[in-house]
């Protein structure tokens, strides 16, 4: 209550979002009273298992809020099941010029063109070796999101993709092929299926002799149903083990702001829910999803279980609701 009446408003008077949003995450870093915080964070829940790993409820961050790895323990102390670093890519790279983030609290949505910004497979995979060596919850997967590099071609991606997947595999608990950010050029290209194929087989390949983990993939809500079947196809054949559905949509048709970007939040829920939908009816619920798209409430978080999600992840609904987001959403 005291974040969305009295501090949001004041947050949301600054017009530069990303910087609220570094503010916010230094101080999720560094403050003294987040860990004094954390019981009262947590929400009552019940543990999930999914392909060998425990979930200490179903609800994670998704990714984009910590692209460094450096959140990884302040958003358990929040209270989340799981969190999902990234994009990473393999290519350290600045991202888009600033300003790339704009809200639009009439809608309850965000802009972004971010462009995956962030410090490269290497430097990422050093950060979380360090943590895991330091720390580690057996009950709080920490899923890594993989991305292409700018610089690299399209041609080029499969490698772009394998070598930041070499490197991060011992450090991750599972994996994430994103080919549906709106903000890389070509990026989403990668999501027909010829494209798609050489990426995942070198990628299973790999993850086979490296001893399996969780390999998904993650898609954009602007496809269409034939598409998503094909993609579904693919995945089956490829053994990968599950979709997050979805990504951000470049369809703005729900606001007036006139920033180009991939748009979340509230704008993206119906759609996200039916893509789940269609993805579980498809595959007779037998591949995971982790859903995600425009959830703020509990009966948002419903939706997406009864659609067919088995965990499901917010980015934008923190935004909004703060920092006991989590217990919010769970506990109503
Ligand atoms: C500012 C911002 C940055 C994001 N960056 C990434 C990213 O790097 N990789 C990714 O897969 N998704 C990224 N996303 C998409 C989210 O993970 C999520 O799929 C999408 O926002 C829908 O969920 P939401 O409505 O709860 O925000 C980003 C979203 C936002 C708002």
């Amino acid at each position: 209550m005291i974040y969305e009446k009295i501090l949001r408003p004041l947050l949301f008077k600054t017009t530069d979002a990303e910087f609220i949003h570094g503010v916010a995450a230094f101080v999720l870093q560094h403050s003294p009273v987040l860990p004094l915080l954390a019981p009262w964070l947590r929400a009552d829940a019940a543990p999930v298992k999914l392909w060998g790993l425990t979930f200490r409820n179903r609800l994670g961050l998704a990714a984009g809020f910590d692209k460094e790895a450096t959140l990884v323990k302040a958003f358990w102390r929040l209270g989340f099941g799981h969190t999902e670093i990234g994009t990473v890519t393999r290519h350290a790279q600045p991202g888009n010029p600033k300003p790339r983030v704009f809200r639009c609290p009439s809608a309850a949505g965000l802009v972004n063109r971010m462009g995956f910004p962030n410090s490269g497979a290497d430097v990422i995979a050093a950060r979380l070796t360090r943590l895991r060596r330091a720390w580690s919850q057996p009950d709080y997967p920490i899923g890594i999101n993989l991305g292409k590099s700018k610089v690299t071609e399209l041609a080029g991606a499969a490698g772009d993709y394998l070598y930041s997947f070499k490197k991060l595999h011992a450090v991750g608990d599972y994996f994430v092929v994103n080919v549906s950010s709106p903000n890389t050029p070509g990026l989403r290209d990668l999501q027909s299926v010829a494209a798609l194929r050489p990426i995942l087989s070198a990628l299973q390949t790999v993850n086979r002799e490296l001893g399996e983990k969780p390999l998904l993939l993650k898609i954009a809500p602007d496809l269409n149903y034939a598409d998503i079947a094909e993609i579904l196809s693919l995945t089956a054949e490829q053994g990968l083990h599950g979709i997050v559905a979805t990504n951000t949509t470049l369809d703005h048709s729900a606001i007036t702001l006139t920033e180009t970007g991939g748009l979340s939040g509230a704008p993206v829920r119906q759609k996200s829910t039916a893509i789940i939908k269609f993805i579980a009816r498809e595959t007779g619920g037998r591949l995971p999803i982790i859903g995600v798209g425009g959830v703020f409430t509990r009966a948002d978080l419903q939706e997406k279980l009864d659609a067919g999600a088995s965990l499901v992840q917010l980015y934008t609904g923190f935004i909004y609701r703060g920092p006991f987001t989590v217990r919010k959403v769970l506990n109503g």
